[in-house]
């Protein structure tokens, strides 16, 4: 169920869509309902309906499409701003169906929108269905397949997931009988604004997550009335609608009440964030990655990361951003969408998007590397190098000041300090081409479009604003002239002189040495 505004999130981001370690929070129940079920899932939209589409359509995507390997990955096809794929947990193809909720009138008319889905896709309704909300981020797969087992031991017509909390506001909470000895059966399911006040004390909860039996259900629903404080169609009154028939009704309540939160509230969503990000680090320093201050590294859900790899304080990986082998990522560093290699080196303070950097490459400190960067095996990007759109080729480096966009860089060039592709004319943007081997003086400017051919040198200090032919020097700036004594002059002037004595201008004075280049 995922077509709800959220009115308490106090946003103009409908609520399932809210991210959650970087992950649409839809995508959490969605993830596990497909882990669960080979029968398909059904999601429920309405609210921003479209956008919640475009998240499960790349979903759908990101399971039968791109499958990571290090450092091979094109990064052609990333468009700007995408968000990631979730990648596919099992290789079975997808199959979400959607059934909207063109007015949310609650989770109960949520689910019979579900049913003219299913029903019009499947035409039928036996069967077991798990009916998850798309708002309980923190709900695990061990739970939900030990609420299946107790629901099928028991032989339910429902079955419930219960949590015991210390502040059950907000929530659905579980009447049970008053009967002596356990376990005292659950009669109703009272949401926190029809409660009574003894009713409002009960600390266990609704976590929103049932197991019905289709028939049961499918004809449960037409008999759900509005009759309640928010004059909508509750799903939890199909408890009380079962317990009335004599049917079985079972509960079960959840160990960790942390996974039973419901995400209604900005409070509730970091609490979410939270959880959801320690168990991303244990996971990874379970899988042999050493985090030195696990507090402070900022892992999104997709991210994934080999073994050995070492991450230093503060460091983030946004998005679909895969990490090799015995890699070092050093402080302040963030990395979204980006794959990198075994044994790369990522020094502090450096910015990497939609990039993907081979195996040895290093990078930074403060390097900023933009969508479409690619750097090859060993090679180099030092302090203040800004990269967009540019490859490159193995062994090459630019270690010093440089900015390069659209450019292609063969192997083993050398870049000089305070290098910069000129690829904009304030229209268009136009590609340089350096082909191997190349050696690049410092201080060069190339005006693009323009190509340096295999193995030549250029000059420090030059603009570059034609073709260099292979194995060429190219150079272009002006003859030095040096003028002894000028500069004494000078001083001597600017400190009184003569009276009358004339201000020395570079004119002037004898010019002993004049080297055409080097
Ligand atoms: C719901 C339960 C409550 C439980 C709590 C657990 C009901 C009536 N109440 O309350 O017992 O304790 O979850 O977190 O079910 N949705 C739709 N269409 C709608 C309304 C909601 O798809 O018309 C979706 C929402 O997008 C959300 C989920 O259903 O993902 C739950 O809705 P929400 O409004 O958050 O219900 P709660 O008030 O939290
Ligand atoms: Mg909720």
């Amino acid at each position: 169920m995922a077509a709800g505004l959220g009115k308490r999130m106090r946003s103009k981001l409908g609520k399932v869509l809210h991210p959650v370690a970087g992950r649409p929070m839809v995508l959490y129940a969605v993830e596990l309902a497909e882990r669960l079920t080979d029968e398909g899932v059904a999601v429920v939209i309405g609210h921003q309906g479209d956008r919640v589409k475009v998240v499960l359509d790349g979903y759908a995507a990101g399971r039968t499409g791109s499958t990571t390997s290090h450092g091979s990955r094109p990064v052609a096809g990333r468009e700007k701003g995408m968000t990631a794929h979730v990648k596919n947990p099992a290789s079975k193809p997808s199959s979400i169906l959607i059934a909207e909720q063109k007015q949310q009138l609650g989770t109960g008319h949520a689910v019979m929108q579900a049913r003219s889905a299913i029903l019009r896709a499947r035409g039928r309704a036996a069967g077991t269905y798990l009916i998850l909300n798309g708002d309980t981020p923190l709900l695990t797969e061990a739970t939900v397949r030990r609420l299946l087992k107790v629901h099928e031991e028991e032989k339910a017509a429902v079955t419930i997931l219960t949590a015991i909390v210390e502040d059950p506001s907000g929530y659905g909470r579980i009447i049970r009988a008053h009967m002596e000895g356990e376990p005292r059966q659950v009669l109703k399911i009272v949401e926190d604004r029809d409660a009574t006040v003894p009713e409002s004390a009960v600390r266990e909860i609704n976590v929103g997550t049932y197991v019905v039996d289709g028939a049961f259900l499918f004809q449960a629903l037409d008999q759900l009335q509005p009759k309640n404080v928010q004059q909508e169609y509750y799903l939890t009154d199909v408890v009380k609608l079962a317990v009335d028939r004599g049917l079985g009704v079972s509960a079960m309540i959840v160990t960790d009440a942390d996974e039973g939160l419901g995400v209604n509230s900005r409070q509730q969503l970091a609490m979410a964030e939270r959880v959801i990000r320690e168990r991303i680090r244990a996971r990874w320093m379970d899988a042999g990655v050493t985090l030195h201050d696990p507090a402070t590294a900022w892992i999104d859900a997709d991210a994934h990361i080999g073994q050995d790899t070492v991450l230093y304080p503060h460091v983030t990986l946004d998005g679909d951003t895969s990490i090799g082998e015995d890699c070092v990522i050093r402080s302040h560093t963030r990395i979204t969408n980006s794959t990198v290699g075994d044994g790369v080196i990522i020094q502090d303070s450096c910015v990497i998007t939609d990039s993907r950097l081979e195996d040895r490459a290093s990078v930074g400190p403060f390097a900023h590397l933009r969508p479409g960067s690619v750097l090859g095996r060993n090679a180099k990007v030092g302090n203040f190098v800004e990269m967009k759109k540019t490859e490159l080729g193995e062994g090459a480096k630019a270690s010093h000041l440089s900015y390069l966009g659209d450019a292609r860089i063969g192997r083993d060039v050398n870049i000089g300090a305070g290098t910069i592709t000129c690829n904009y004319d304030g229209y268009r943007k136009f590609e340089t081409i350096i082909e191997d081997e190349v050696f690049i003086g410092s201080d060069t400017q190339l005006v693009a479009p323009v190509k340096v051919g295999r193995g030549s040198v250029i000059a420090a200090g030059t603009t570059i604003t034609q073709d260099v032919p292979p194995n060429s020097l190219a150079i272009s700036r002006t003859v030095q002239a040096n003028r002894v004594g000028w500069a004494s002059k000078r001083r001597a002037w600017l400190a009184g002189g003569e009276p009358g004595e004339r201000r020395p201008t570079s004119g002037k004075g004898q010019v002993v040495s004049q080297r055409k280049g080097n």
